[in-house]
């Protein structure tokens, strides 16, 4: 199995007004290629924080991120913008597309970032349109799609790249159950089809009954990890289960 993601003794305090806040308590996490992990918690238990960390944006105390083989923690800040352009894809949960672009320019972005030829750009735009049945939209600007629509953008834009990682903070977080679904389904293809290995923060338990595999962070540690082997509906009863109890904090 190809390591994809490695986190090791991830600390993290934040200071505010002299007082150091522990948020990250030693996290240590790892996924191969193609899986499909979630990572779930209580509010304000270090979810953000620690894929900030994960894509350079956030620097730790201690610990150690690999991304592939690229150390994001102790490379400069200049490489490391440009790393992130060519190793990482995101997806926000306000979808942060731009709205003065159609859709199939802000699927350019990442490219035109990572200075990819416009030839391979034009067809590697086409067959993700495609894939994720959004070519009729493709003319259309952000400000007329439905909120799954976007969020398929948004999918279909962190893909263009071929990221080693996508990374998803709470991307069925604004979408009714419908578009939530359409969602889950593109990480879903993008696993199966194109290999994709993601990383989804949610508090939704039915999308993160979907995933390979759930890791649940409490208080700034990994305080369980449920993998995925029976069926969806029992494994979505499991992670309910110890949702519970890890809100209750014990
Ligand atoms: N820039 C910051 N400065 C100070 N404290 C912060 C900062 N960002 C986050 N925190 C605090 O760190 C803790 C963890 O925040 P984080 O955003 O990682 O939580 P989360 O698990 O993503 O929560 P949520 O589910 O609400 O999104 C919280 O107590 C938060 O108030
Ligand atoms: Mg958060």
């Amino acid at each position: 199995m190809e390591k994809i993601l490695s986190v090791s003794g991830l600390q993290k305090s934040y200071v505010t007004k002299g007082n150091t806040y522990p948020v990250l308590k030693g996290v240590s996490m790892e996924m191969n290629r193609g899986e499909f992990v979630a990572v779930m918690g209580p509010s304000g238990s270090g979810k953000t924080t620690l894929l900030n960390i994960v894509s350079g944006f956030l620097s730790a105390d201690s610990g150690n991120v690999k991304v592939g083989s690229v150390d994001m923690l102790h490379t400069d800040k200049e490489k490391q913008a440009e790393i992130r352009s060519s190793i990482l894809g995101f997806i926000f949960q306000d979808f942060m597309l731009i709205d003065g672009l159609t859709v199939q320019e802000n699927i350019f972005l990442p490219q035109i970032i990572a200075k990819k030829p416009v030839a391979d750009m034009e067809g590697k735009t086409r067959g993700l349109l495609c894939a994720f049945g959004i070519e009729d939209i493709s003319g259309k600007y952000p400000g007329e799609l439905s909120g799954g629509q976007k969020q398929r953008v948004a999918i279909a834009r962190a893909l263009s790249n071929e990221p080693l990682l996508i990374l998803a903070d709470e991307p069925t977080g604004n979408l009714d159950s419908k578009s939530s679904n359409a969602v889950i389904e593109a990480f879903l293809f993008a696993k199966e089809q194109l290999g994709a290995t993601v990383l989804m923060v949610t508090h939704d338990a039915i999308a993160a009954s979907h995933a390979d595999r759930v890791i649940a962070l409490s208080d700034g540690m990994v305080v369980r990890e449920l993998v995925r082997q029976k069926e969806q509906r029992q494994f979505m009863n499991d992670i309910l289960e110890f949702l519970k109890i890890v809100e209750v904090g014990q």
